[in-house]
């Protein structure tokens, strides 16, 4: 017996061919996983997810392209995207508010003296869902929220199927939501930025 099939958890190390240099520049370009703002040019692949997540399913979407794009010029460091590989797996996308509560204006305007994250939409593409990314992106953004100092708190509308993992995430029940989108009604939840102040002051940023 050769020494290599006596120590077969070393084949694959020595049988693999090698990689090409444009596999090896891939690789190194590419990072497997890879969190950061959202930029205007992503707005294609945004809204690619949302077509598939809310206009098959409804007709319609939380922001259309060119409210996409609205957003990602006005306030790209309220947005969150995470890639695989280069891909866009992920998303949210937030802008600021002034009032206690939504209403209809909120779904168009970035307030930006406002201390609240308005929370527009957060969406897996199709093939990454109920693998926990949405529940660890929602959990990365709000870490991140707490670095900004103007952030005191953050909202989202949804509907009543979402309120158990909103929950999850962290989010309370602020009641029903004044804004509507044709025959839909939704649920107001808050999440609390304001009790992460200690952890803030303290991280560094
Ligand atoms: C909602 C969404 C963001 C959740 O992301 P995800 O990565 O699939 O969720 P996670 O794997 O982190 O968590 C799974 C939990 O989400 C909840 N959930 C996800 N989709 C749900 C649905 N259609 N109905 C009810 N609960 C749902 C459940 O609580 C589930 O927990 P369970 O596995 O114990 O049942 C994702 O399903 C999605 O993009 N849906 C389409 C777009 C959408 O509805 N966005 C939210 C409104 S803006």
């Amino acid at each position: 017996m050769s020494v290599i099939s006596a120590l077969p958890f070393l084949k694959p190390v020595h049988l693999r061919p090698p990689r090409s240099s444009a596999a090896r520049q891939r690789r190194h370009t590419l990072p497997a996983s890879e969190f950061r703002c959202l930029t205007p040019e992503d707005a294609i692949s945004v809204f690619e997810i949302e077509r598939e997540a809310f206009i098959s399913v409804s007709g319609d979407c939380p922001l259309h392209l060119d409210e996409i794009r609205h957003f990602l010029n006005l306030c790209p460091e309220l947005s969150l995207g995470w890639f695989e590989e280069g891909r866009l797996v992920a998303f949210i996308i937030g802008s600021l508010w002034d009032q206690d509560r939504l209403s209809q204006d909120a779904l168009t305007l970035h307030k930006p003296h406002g201390s609240t994250v308005h929370i527009h939409v957060l969406a897996v593409h199709r093939t990454f869902r109920q693998q926990g990314k949405g529940f660890i992106l929602m959990w990365r953004y709000l870490q991140y929220l707490c670095c900004l100092p103007y952030v005191r708190r953050t909202t989202l509308m949804c509907e009543d199927f979402l309120i158990p993992f909103y929950s999850k995430c962290g989010f309370k029940e602020l009641g029903p939501c004044e804004v509507t989108v044709g025959s839909l009604n939704f649920i107001e939840m808050n999440y609390d930025i304001c009790g992460h102040a200690f952890m803030r002051r303290n991280s560094g940023c």
